[in-house]
């Protein structure tokens, strides 16, 4: 299988400088993530396809990285990079630029092939102990957990509030189709099966947590840090620092 690097190397530099100009602590979307989710689109597809995917995966953060730019300027900054650091023709270059604006958002029927991958590759780089690590850092004036919520998610806690760490791991399992099939799944058939060793992991990472909870007798334990168990508890972090596709049917900004 080609590299990203192989294929768009002027891209790949790009970005590379790019995520060197903000710097990657408490972003949670480093230059790490961006080649990580292209490598992923690669494996889900090695056709020109899976490539355009992976040009979009490598631009994908800009968002995250400039959280106060407008639509508008999220298009100026990705088309330049394309024009000055690919070779894609115009039609291409489109393709892209709509994975990459709409990367974010819940499943559609009407996604394109490459946006398809985009989303899948996404939540996939997203998985894992290193996923986790940068939930902990982007989160990290949170309580770590609430014991009386590890087996199901906290009501109160929100995608945009979520309250302690565990919980903005915990929502990984809604991109998992065996759990349900909400608009956040993964929909390729390959991407699902890379997927299932990372959900495994997390639910028998939780069963665990259970485990030391009964075992330390900490289940009623307050939970130090935590400001306020209302959903409208003011917002902990900004928009344009989430760590991942998540849920709900409004547009995400990861
Ligand atoms: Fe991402």
């Amino acid at each position: 299988m080609k590299r990203i690097s192989d294929i768009f190397p002027g891209l790949v530099s790009a970005i590379k400088r790019e995520a060197a100009t903000v710097g990657s602590k408490g972003t949670a979307h480093d230059f790490i993530h961006d080649c990580t989710v292209a490598g992923y689109c690669l494996l889900l597809d090695s056709s020109e396809r899976g490539q355009l995917a992976a040009a979009a995966a490598l631009c994908h953060s800009t968002d995250r990285r400039f959280p106060v730019d407008s639509v508008r300027q999220r298009l100026v900054r990705v088309k330049s990079y394309l024009l000055t650091a690919s070779r894609l023709d115009d039609v291409a270059r489109n393709v892209v630029i709509d994975a990459v604006i709409n990367h974010d958002k819940p499943n559609d029927p009407d996604d394109s092939n490459v946006l398809v991958i985009l989303k899948d590759a996404d939540r996939l780089g997203n998985l894992g102990l290193v996923a986790a690590l940068r939930c902990a850092q982007l989160h990290h004036d949170l309580p770590t957990f609430d014991p009386r919520f590890v087996s199901r998610p906290d009501p109160c806690a929100t995608y945009e509030s979520p309250l302690t760490v565990l919980h903005d791991v915990r929502s990984a399992l809604e991109w998992d189709p065996r759990e349900g099939k909400g608009r956040y799944c993964l929909r390729l058939p390959r991407a699902v099966q890379l997927g299932i060793p990372y959900f495994d992991w997390l639910k028998a990472g939780l069963v665990l947590i259970r485990q030391q909870i009964e075992e330390t007798s900490i289940r009623s334990a307050p939970v130090v840090g935590q400001v306020s168990r209302s959903s409208k508890s003011p917002r902990r972090v900004s928009p344009g620092q989430r760590t991942g596709p998540r849920r709900r049917d409004e547009i995400r900004r990861r």
